[in-house]
């Protein structure tokens, strides 16, 4: 059974609630008549009742049995508002303001979240990352013991060999520009986790990443991923960490063996630590789409499940997403 296959099976085990603020959005639709129909969680779309209803006759998608919630009318509305205005008053945010955030969608299901009305959320169909990001990071905030909010990239590689039976846990692809190596060592603890939880990974194996090997290059970034790793060491003592690897040497079992002779990592490593977003997110562009790989992409970090879609998603996409955040909330 393939990694999507059993996280599947995970989320139809304990059905979690998870809201779509994106309700109105043709490929959302559609989405989440499947997620209802297979049982892979409670769909919940936000938007113009008689807006989505009209939308889904016309895509042929079944709603029934999921509930539609318009914001501005709905009754949970003032409570939200008046949550949301006492979570962010601190940062300049009006009483009149919050009212307009909370009617926003996007506010409205994080706020849903936030006070246990849903379990997670996914969006992104049609905002950007940083749009669908913002909201969350501001009032969902990070979890205990976790310093930032971070992102990995599953990828499900056709080279069985690599990682865990072709998984990789690649991180962060989405989320930190340019991570401090703290913040570095926090993104590594965080990717172990999730490749535990979601992956089914119970021996994750964390590479630091840099263009230098055990002090093969002497440069600041070098320095950064050194620090990083011994940050990381400090957070989690059990975790098999290691660094700075090169790509090769972290993946690559004779490669890792003789750059790095002794690693409990280099060359068998499931988890790849990326120094900054350029190279994350490059890194994972590369492997899907020469390495051929399916991704999968997840925030962690949150006290409560958000993830963010492509914007080119398709329909499997999002109840992939949701599916993933399902199992997340569990
Ligand atoms: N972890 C935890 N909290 C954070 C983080 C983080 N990584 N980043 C920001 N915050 C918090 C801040 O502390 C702040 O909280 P506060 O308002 O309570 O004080 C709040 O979030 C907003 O912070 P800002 O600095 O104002 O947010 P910013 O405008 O910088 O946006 C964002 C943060 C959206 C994550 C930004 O860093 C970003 O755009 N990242 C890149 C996203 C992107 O474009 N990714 C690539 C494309 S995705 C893809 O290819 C799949």
């Amino acid at each position: 059974m393939g990694m999507m296959e059993k996280a599947r099976v995970k989320a139809q085990a304990d059905v979690k609630r998870i809201v779509l603020p994106e309700g109105d959005e043709p490929r959302t639709i559609r989405a989440a008549a499947i997620v209802k129909k297979e049982g892979y969680a409670e769909p919940i779309l936000l938007g113009d009742e008689e807006r989505i209803a009209a939308e889904a006759e016309r895509l042929g998608a079944d709603l029934q049995g999921i509930a539609v919630v318009n914001p501005e009318t709905s009754e949970k509305f003032a409570e939200y508002a008046a949550a949301l205005y006492e979570l962010r008053k601190a940062k300049g945010v009006t009483e009149e303001k919050a009212r307009e955030l909370a009617a926003d969608p996007m506010y409205y299901g994080i706020m849903m979240v936030k006070l246990g009305d849903a379990d997670g959320l996914v969006s992104g169909a049609v905002h950007t990352t940083g749009d669908m990001l913002r909201p969350a990071l501001q009032i969902i905030k990070t979890k205990p013991g976790t310093k930032v909010v971070s992102s990995s990239f599953l990828m499900d590689c056709p080279n069985k060999s690599l990682g865990e039976d072709g998984l990789l846990v690649y991180a962060d692809c989405v989320v930190m520009p340019c991570p401090t190596a703290e913040e570095l060592a926090h993104i590594a603890v965080s990717a172990a986790e999730t490749a535990r939880t979601l992956c089914g990974i119970e021996e994750p194996k964390v590479a630091m990443l840099s263009f230098s090997t055990k002090g093969s290059a002497k440069h600041e970034l070098v320095s950064k991923v050194q620090e990083a790793t011994r940050i990381a060491h400090e957070l989690a003592p059990d975790l098999l960490l290691d660094g700075e690897l090169q790509f090769d040497a972290a993946l690559v079992p004779e490669v890792g063996a003789s750059k790095a002779k002794g690693s409990p990592v280099a060359g068998h490593a499931n988890v790849l630590i990326f120094p900054d977003l350029q190279a994350g997110n490059i890194g994972y562009k590369i492997t899907q789409r020469i390495g051929g790989a399916e991704a999968f992409a997840v925030l962690q970090g949150l006290a409560k499940p958000c993830n963010d879609l492509s914007r080119g998603c398709s329909v499997e996409d999002i109840v992939n997403t949701v599916v993933l955040t399902a199992v997340q909330a569990q």
